[in-house]
Formats: C-alpha cells, structure tokens, sequence
C-alpha cells in the first residue's frame, strides 16, 4: 500500500490541528450534550461499548467492606456496592451506600453521617414534607461524603408488626407507605443522587427472608404491597428497585418475570434498573429474561462471565443486555450524576442534620395517651421527677442492620471509637435526661434510675411527684421479634413504677408496635418511635409543651398477637437471642417455608382489625394532641378528580396541627368490607381557627384491581366516605353513588 504525499500532509494537518494542538479543549463527548434527553445521551454513549464494557456494569464488585477479608477496590467510597465506570467514556463510577435512615458506616470512613428518626416515626408525621426533608438530608449526605447512589427507600407493607425492619419501613397503608416513601425518595435525588425503591416485594419478615415464600393472590398483592411501590415508583421516578430475597408465589423477587417484566416495568412503565439484595440473585439466564439489570454485589458471578457467555450463546439476547446497559446508564444521566458529580471533598454538616433530624421528630412523636391532662408538664408546678430506664441518661436508641448509622464517639452506652458492630443495640448521645433536666425548673429534683431492677425503680418513683419511664425494644434487620412485648421485663418495671406513682409516663423508644398491658394503670403515653439524634430534645420540647404533639400511628398497635392474622411469625421457633427472637442471619439461609399472606389478603393492618371486629390497643391513624379539634360540613366536588371537603376548627386554646384523614369503603360488590386511607391533610391551625380542607382522591383509593382483564376499575354503587382524625374515630360521613351523584364542579390543580 502506497502512502501518498497528500495523505501525509493531510495526517499532519489532523495532527497540527487537532484541538489539543491548538490549545483548544477536544470536542465534548456527543453524550454530554446536556440538551439531550437521558435515553438519547445513553444510546450514543452505549453505542461506543465493547461487550466487556457492558458486562462490567451490570454487577458489582463484590462484598468490599461489608465482608472480612474482602478485596476493596482502589476506587470504592466504602459503601455496601460499587460498580466500576468507563473513565475513556466519561461514565462515573457508581457508588452505592444503605442510607435508609441515614448514611451507614460514615465513622468507619472517618465520616460523620446523622441519623434521622425511622423511617416509621417520618411516617408518623404523615407530612410528605417532612419526608423530602428526610431524603434531602440523606442525599445532602452521601453526596458530600461522595456516593452517588442510596439504596435506601423501603416501604414494604408492614403486615408483620414483629418484623425486625419496620423501622425502616413507613406504614401498614400502601396509600401513606407510598407517598411518604416517594417524597423521601424525591428528596434523596434532589441532590443529584441516584435514589432507590427496596425491597421488591413482599419481604414483610426477617425469618426466613432467603428463601421464603410469600404466597399472595394477584388482586390482594396489586392492591396492596405493589400499590405501595407504585406509588412511590411513580412519584419519585428512582434511578433503582432493588428486588428482594424472598420468593414471591413461587419464583424468587430477582427473577420473577411477574412482578419485574409485567408490572414494574410494562405495567408502570419503569425506566431505571433492578438491583438484586446482596446475594438476593440465583440464576443468570432466567434472572436475566425475568427483568433483572444488576446483580450485587455480583461475587456470586450471575452477570459476570456467565453473562457474557450466554449472550455469546443468544440464550440471553444481545438486546436484553443493551437494555439493561440503558437502564443504568440513562439512570445515571437522569439523576445528574455524570453533569454534577459528588463533592468528596465537601463535609457534612452535623448541626445541619441534627435541626433537620429534630424537627422532623418533632412532628412524628405521637401522643397516645393523656389521662388528666397530665402533659404537657409545668416548669413552675413540677418540683420533681423519677427518669428511668431506656439509658435515657445518655442517649436515645437506633435501629440495626444495614440501617446502622455510627453514633458519633461510638455508642453512647459503651463509648469506644470506632464503626457499630452488627447485632449490637447503638444508643446516640442525645440524652432525654439532660434535656428533662434543661426545661425543668433549676430547683426541681430530677432523678435517674436505671431500671434494672424494678424495686429500686419503683422506690425512685415513690419520692417523686411523677416519673417518666423510658422503654425500648431493639429491633434489626436479619431478625424478627417472637412477641409484641418488650424486651427485659420492661412490663414489669412500668408496672412496678406505676404502682409506686400514680403520675406515671411511658415514653417509648421502639422499631414497631408493642403491646402494653400497663396501658390503663399510666397516666401518659408518648410514642418516640427511634427518634434521631435529635430525639432527647424533641421529646423534651414535647413533654414540657414547647411543641405541642401532632403525630398519628402509621401502624395499628394491637393489644395481643392472638388479634394479629398471624398469631406466630410464620416459621420463627421461639429461641435464644434478642427479645426471645431467631438470631436470624445464616441460620435463616436454610430455612424453606410458606407465608400464606392471603390469611388476611387486601385486609392489612386497621382492615384486619375492622373485619374481624377485633379493638387494637391504638388504632391507626390515632393521635393526641394539646389542643382540640372539631370536624363538620362534609361535601364533595369533582374536576378531574373527585375531593371531599370539610370544615376543621381548632377549638382549644394553643395552637397544632392535626392531621385529618378520608376513608372510604367501597360499594359492597368490591368484596372489600373494610374503610380504606383516600387521602389525608396535615392542617395547621391557631386557636380557634378554622378552615375548609380539600383533599383529593386518587382514582386508585376508588378503584379494584381485576387480575382477570389485567385494569383498575371503578366498581358501581354506593361509597361510603368518612371523615376523622383516626381511622378508630370518624365524625363526618356520607354514602354517595359516584356515577349519579351531582357534584360541584371546581377547577382545582389534580394534586
Ligand atoms: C441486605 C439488605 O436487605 C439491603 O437492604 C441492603 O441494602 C444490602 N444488604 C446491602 O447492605
């Protein structure tokens, strides 16, 4: 081949006048065209990849830090996963962490991260603002400590109260679960950070969790768990949907063809990318095809080589894995994570995230109970006070698991430096004591018993004119609770305690419902749920009434396990370990069983109670407040949606906010013969003020699911709507036909 005089000159004018030759900056990747849409940027940059390039980012690097001996690599932020990039194509590395109640293992990094109350206290706030506060500080976070995934975001349905994760988890209601989870998700992605729905589906309990499996018709499973995650999917449109461990009627959650091809992304039309648990994949090909796009932390080797061979092969076709590659790709262009990369650099701000922390506690503590008027206390009446239990001298408790935040100084309880160790109750140091003590006045004799022995709390109580009794039930990811009682005899102690002092207030630190059979003998009630690192203040602001309480349950407390649909958890024999539960974990790998979730079907939660006529201890939806609210005048008005109006008056004498809430029970042809959450309002108001509240209603809350033609109908007939402020006390109601009924026609927004 001859090389010809013009073809060198025209090389060394390419060579002369190439950008960099010229001092100028090479022409930008034509996928960082920002004016591109996410899917447009993805296939330019796709079309550039070799086969290699695809199969790298479709698992992950392994265990890293979360398993001893581990190689971690060079890159890695420290995080549970970590995903390579393609530095010649401009793509980022992905770096996930747990992040479900603020950013994990940030001391073992030499990082600060806060911890936020459970996601189940955000819950109880039922203001989805304050949820996207949440998420924001958990995106705020990991962005400065420079991750650009959360793989946080659960909001399975809390079916099993004894679940060890409910913490982590927002409410028995797919309606409130969905949004509230959906804002936080929102939230974490307004930083730019890559935000994840978990744990798809039905992983409702700990026992068993590898390899049970969850047994659920499809009407009750549409209508119930999966309208949680579609709510939440289709409000915060997350990068992530992380599929769980269990099996889901018959195939397991990262390769069931139902539940990831059919309905989360045909059905609901979802862009972004499963992700399998940590070790929750069992398959490649069958994973592959059923709608799997991630295997983590990939050591199991699903979607590594075998991937690539059974592409090779065509068993797996060669679109699927573009398809996948797509996923993550346009995710990662949507979230903004290759325009504006993390800051490392950056620190977190702790003050920052304690405000954030404390006043969205502030809003989730629930009063449950207020015989007397005992709360809130006087600084100028009380002189003394007995505080016991709960290490409330030091701090306030936190949920385990994958959830573990490290609390700065190590644990409150046990001071050393250094990360939380799994399976470990982790105390912050936000002391309820030394707060009590702030707000009290100088002179009053505040007091501190550890609880330990009930005698020697019950004399402590007896020289006081009333006593505050902190309990706590410790609760973790891997392991269920065998009971609704508190651990340690801590009945007892409340017991003893309330007998010596007829002032007696409980103040609950606690990952779920608990039964209380000292309920009737204390004077006070106040559900803390595990309150952040804010919480020693938040609830002292609420005992001594500089906030005046506004929480509601977002989970029914039922008085017995022999009331719930399962009496036992299914599968877990009672045996040593926390709180008489499964140690949970690896003895858990071995375990095969059945939960026959449709023992109560659509009827979760409040539902079950109503069927069954059964009364909770406190239902759902109830809370107390300093102030008093009166309901009337209820009506209906329909533009694109259907609202239902009415008056809310704050007649008392301070002011609060009440959360006002729509139930409807559908007409009788729906099977469905329980109210069910339509919508709500958090209302703020002065004393004596009133206002008239508009509260839409989804179409989904009228609707059913028919698996038969595969859509969501509205039945015919008669609805019955009632208005409260607790799904247990429903002032306002009226039966209405929707389809002759003559509504006022208004121009609202839809939302
Ligand atoms: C297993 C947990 O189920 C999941 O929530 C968590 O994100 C992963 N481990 C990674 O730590």
């Amino acid at each position: 081949m001859s090389f010809s005089r013009a073809t060198f000159v025209a090389c060394i004018a390419v060579v002369l006048c190439s950008p960099a030759a010229l001092g100028q900056k090479p022409a930008p990747q034509p996928w960082m065209n920002p004016s591109l849409d996410p899917d447009a940027r993805a296939d330019l940059m796709i079309h550039e990849m070799t086969l290699d390039e695809k199969i790298q980012l479709v698992h992950g690097n392994g265990w890293g830090v979360l398993r001893d001996g581990a190689p971690v690599a060079s890159r890695h932020n420290g995080g549970a996963g970590f995903v390579p990039g393609i530095p010649r194509l401009g793509l980022p590395d992905i770096n996930l962490a747990d992040s479900a109640v603020g950013v994990r293992m940030a001391a073992l990094n030499g990082r600060y991260a806060t911890l936020l109350p459970s996601v189940l206290g955000m819950s109880a706030s039922w203001d989805p603002d304050a949820a996207f506060l949440y998420g924001s500080v958990i995106g705020r976070e990991l962005r400065a400590q420079g991750y650009n995934m959360s793989i946080g975001g659960g909001v399975d349905l809390i079916r099993e109260p004894r679940n060890g994760r409910n913490f982590e988890y927002a409410s028995e209601d797919p309606i409130l679960a969905g949004i509230m989870v959906g804002q936080l998700a929102r939230g974490v992605q307004s930083n730019h950070i890559m935000g994840d729905i978990k744990h798809y589906a039905l992983n409702d309990q700990e026992t068993g969790r590898n390899t049970l499996n969850a047994i659920l018709n499809l009407r009750a499973l549409r209508e119930t768990d999966l309208l949680a995650f579609q709510i939440a999917i289709g409000l915060a449109h997350p990068a992530g949907v992380m599929c769980s461990y269990n099996r889901i009627n018959g195939d397991y959650a990262c390769e069931n063809d139902y539940t990831l091809n059919q309905v989360l992304k045909r059905d609901w039309g979802f862009k972004g990318f499963v992700l399998s648990d940590w070790g929750g994949t069992h398959s490649t090909v069958k994973a592959a095809l059923a709608g799997l796009d991630m295997d983590q932390p990939g050591d199991d080797n699903f979607f590594s080589d075998p991937l690539k061979q059974a592409v090779l092969a065509g068993t797996v076709p060669q679109a699927r894995l573009d398809d996948m590659v797509h996923r993550i790709v346009r995710s990662m262009f949507a979230a903004g994570v290759i325009d504006q990369p993390p800051m490392p650099r950056s620190v977190v701000d702790p003050f920052r995230g304690r405000d954030d922390a404390q006043s969205i506690e502030e809003e989730s503590l629930v009063l449950l109970k207020n015989a007397g008027g005992i709360l809130p206390l006087s600084a100028a009446k009380v002189r003394s006070i007995a505080v016991i239990g709960g290490h409330a001298d030091v701090g306030v408790l936190s949920g385990g698991g994958s959830a573990q935040v490290d609390s700065p100084g190590g644990n409150a309880v046990d001071p050393k430096m250094g990360a939380s160790v799994w399976g470990k109750a982790v105390y912050f140091p936000s002391s309820p004591l030394r707060y009590i003590r702030e707000q009290a006045a100088p002179d009053a004799h505040i007091a501190y018993d550890a609880g330990t022995d009930p005698a020697a709390a019950a004399k402590t109580a007896a020289s006081a004119q009333l006593a505050i009794v902190f309990v706590t039930q410790w609760m973790s990811e891997g392991q269920d609770s065998a009971t609704l009682s508190l651990p340690d005899q801590q009945d007892a102690l409340v017991a003893a305690v309330a007998a010596a002092n007829p002032n007696t207030i409980v103040v609950l630190e606690n990952g779920g419902p608990v039964s209380m059979p000292w309920a009737a003998n204390v004077k006070g009630i106040l559900e803390s749920w595990y309150p952040g690192i804010g919480g020693g203040q938040a609830i002292a602001n609420i005992l001594f009434g500089r906030v005046n309480p506004s929480g509601k349950l977002p989970v029914t407390f039922a008085a017995t396990e022999a009331d719930l649909p399962h009496p036992q958890v299914t599968g877990l024999t009672p045996r040593t370990g926390n709180n008489g539960a499964d140690a949970g974990g690896a003895r858990n790998q071995a375990r095969n069983f059945p939960v026959d979730y449709n023992v109560e079907g659509m009827a979760v939660g409040y539902r079950w109670f109503q069927e069954k006529n059964k009364q909770p201890l406190f239902a759902f939806g109830f809370g107390l407040s300093y102030t008093h609210f009166v309901y009337s005048d209820l009506g209906f008005m329909r533009s694109a949606t259907i609202y239902v109006t009415f008056t809310l008056r704050n007649t008392g004498a301070q002011a609060g906010d009440e959360i006002a809430q729509v139930y409807v029970t559908l007409p009788a042809s729906a099977g469905e013969p329980f109210r069910k959450l339509a919508g709500w309002k958090r209302v703020s108001l002065a004393p004596g003020a009133s206002q008239t509240v508009t509260i839409p209603l989804d179409q989904l809350c009228l609707s059913i699911y028919s698996p038969t033609d595969d859509k969501w109908t509205r039945p015919a007939g008669d609805f019955l709507f009632e208005v409260g402020g607790s799904s247990a006390e429903l002032p306002l109601h009226q039966t209405i036909d929707l389809d002759s009924a003559r509504l006022a026609a208004v121009d609202l927004p839809n939302k």
